[in-house]
């Protein structure tokens, strides 16, 4: 069975192909991406209505990029799947009109994806999937989350963030230092060069005593820190010297990364389990793969993650969600193209009987 995956959430536009049916794990024929960052970029971050705008722009280009590749022709899809939420409004209603328009051209059911599960799931398309049960730390820009996964449609909350999520901390912290937007890659490459313990910033809720998260007093103390720093040195934050930015980004990225770190561990023993994925944009760090890896391994847990290039959004991961889910015996319904979009979409409603 071929599935077209179509995510349209944020600001990519992402489309693929995947086969099930042929293997165990269904398998990932093509995808193609257009990432909108560059126009974002002059305005510090995403702009809602550029963004539906250009997804209009890129979905239907980014198809037939993915059909060529993969050999295959619109006709041969079987089953036509796209983001239903959680995120932009706009930007979901184009790849949701898009994805029921083609199936009712082609007269193929269609299934709307949950973006989370879409990100939790992406590491079944790297060449070490992971097996059923297991602890994942969600880590996107909209969502922190620990969850206990048992199956595809089986997913418990053990905590998640009572503010900003840990690529918002990423991004705003960024921001504030003149980085540009997104900030989590620009600010992980910058701490590269600095030192984590230069600066004392808070572990938030680090011993909370349960699994939930809060970054927002991070970026706080980030930025009163900077301000700090601007001015003993008399120059605006982003105009701070390099090795001085690189201290502060370092320090930044040990904050976030420690209380990623040491929640993650907490959810394993809790639960017992000893395998841990790791998905989501965050999930591309480097140091938090290091730290993860080092700890898991002392510990005698698996770690996984999706490939590196399919840690942010992307359509590979919607059409996989939606194999797998149909491989849980998910029902499609018949020529049913009415759709709608959820912006808010917990993800535990999603779960099976
Ligand atoms: O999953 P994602 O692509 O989009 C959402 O669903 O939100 O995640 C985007 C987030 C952004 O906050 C971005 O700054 C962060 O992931 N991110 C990173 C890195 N790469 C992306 N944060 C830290 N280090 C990275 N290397
Ligand atoms: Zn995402």
């Amino acid at each position: 069975m071929l599935i077209l995956g179509i995510e349209s959430s944020c600001d990519e536009t992402g489309v693929a192909l995947v086969e099930s049916g042929m293997a165990a794990v269904p398998l990932l024929r093509a995808h193609a991406l257009f990432s909108q960052i560059d126009m974002h970029q002059a305005y510090g971050g995403v702009v809602p209505e550029l963004a539906s705008r250009d997804h209009i722009r890129r979905v239907l280009p980014l198809t037939d990029q993915v059909l060529q590749h993969a050999g295959c022709r619109l006709a041969d899809v079987d089953v036509v799947a796209y983001t239903r939420g959680p995120g932009l409004a706009g930007a979901l209603l184009v790849g949701a009109g898009v994805a029921c328009a083609l199936g009712a051209a082609l007269e193929r059911p269609v299934l709307g994806v949950h973006h989370l599960e879409g990100h939790l799931l992406s590491p079944f398309l790297s060449a070490d999937p992971p097996e059923f049960p297991f602890v994942a730390l969600l880590v996107s820009g909209g969502h922190t989350q620990l969850m206990r996964v048992d199956g595809v449609g089986r997913y418990e909350i053990l905590g998640e963030t009572i503010d900003d999520a840990a690529g918002e901390a990423f991004d705003k912290s960024a921001k504030l230092m003149g980085l540009g937007y997104p900030g989590g890659p620009a600010l992980s490459r910058l701490a590269e060069q600095g030192h984590a313990a230069a600066f004392k910033l808070p572990r938030p809720l680090l011993h909370s005593g349960n699994l939930d998260f809060s970054f927002a007093g991070l970026k706080t103390a980030v930025m009163t820190q900077a301000k700090k720093l601007a001015t003993a040195h008399a120059v605006p934050a982003e105009g701070l010297p390099l090795k001085v930015l690189a201290d502060l980004a370092a320090s930044t990225q040990a904050a976030i990364v420690e209380v990623l770190l040491k929640k993650s561990l907490a959810a394993l023993k809790q639960t017992g389990l000893n395998r841990l994925v790791v998905a989501g944009g965050v999930g591309a760090n480097r140091e938090l793969r290091a730290q993860l890896d080092t700890a898991c391994a002392r510990m005698g847990v698996r770690v996984h993650y999706p490939e590196l290039h399919l840690c942010t959004d992307n359509g590979a991961m919607i059409a996989m969600a939606a194999a797998m889910r149909l491989q849980a015996g998910v029902q499609l319904a018949n020529r049913a193209y009415a759709f709608d979009v959820k912006p808010r979409w917990p993800l535990d409603a999603l779960n099976l009987a």
